[in-house]
């Protein structure tokens, strides 16, 4: 929300005293004298009004989980555990996952409580990509790189995917490079040759990589380094 609009909306100030207070660069958002109201207050921001504190801002909570098979990418599930179960932190219910993974894909799972950043990570057009190592039943054709190069047309959601970036590393196996994260984007492509995904494991989402020391199920906190690449 636009700062003028924070401000506004506490029953304190009238919208002229708002425009006075940034014109005095009286409002700090995180520790920033702020004179333009158009600046950004989010959930997380610290907003003060000389020495006092209208806003404390909540942590902003960012995870790297990797994902092992059997846990599903819910917050809840009746049945099976899921990838918050795997998370030990105080309040875990403010925590979404960015890009969900099928039951038994593993790999790269990031888990946080801010909205706009995981919207800019799975957007598609951001055009992210996401690295999936992939195992099939069948040998893979070279051909694949060209029809998924060019887009397959999804019927369902009446639609082609983007180009997507194959590199074969076996006969069966294959790393693919997607900006999308359609519905069972990955195995309905190679469906498509009626070839069955038997292994599926996300490396990387843009910038962000597994990090190697991951075991399955176990995650850690990004720094703040990573946080910032998205
Ligand atoms: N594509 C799939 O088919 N499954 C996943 O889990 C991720 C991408």
């Amino acid at each position: 929300m636009r700062v003028d609009r924070f401000l506004s909306n506490l029953p304190r100030f009238n919208r002229q005293q708002v425009r006075l207070l940034l014109v005095e660069r009286r409002i700090r958002i995180d520790g920033q004298a702020v004179s333009d109201p158009r600046a950004e207050v989010r959930e997380f921001s610290c907003v003060e009004f000389d020495d006092e504190v209208l806003q404390a801002g909540k942590p902003a909570r960012y995870f790297m989980l990797h994902k092992p098979p059997g846990c599903v990418s819910a917050t809840r599930d009746p049945e099976h555990p899921t990838v918050l179960d795997l998370i030990h932190e105080p309040d875990t219910t403010d925590l979404h996952i960015a890009g969900r993974l099928d039951f038994n894909t593993t790999g790269l799972m990031l888990i946080t409580n801010d909205g706009a950043w995981s919207r800019r990570l799975t957007q598609p057009q951001t055009k992210l990509p996401k690295v999936y190592y992939v195992e099939t039943e069948q040998d893979i054709g070279e051909h694949y790189i060209h029809t998924f190069a060019q887009g397959l047309y999804f019927a369902f959601e009446d639609l082609t995917t983007q180009p997507a970036g194959l590199e074969l590393l076996g006969p069966k196996q294959a790393r693919l490079s997607i900006v999308e994260g359609r519905y069972h984007q990955v195995k309905r492509m190679f469906g498509h040759f009626d070839n069955k995904v038997l292994r599926l494991h996300r490396e990387r989402m843009g910038p962000l990589a597994l990090d190697a020391t991951l075991a399955p199920g176990e995650y850690r906190a990004l720094t703040a380094a990573e946080i910032q690449l998205i």
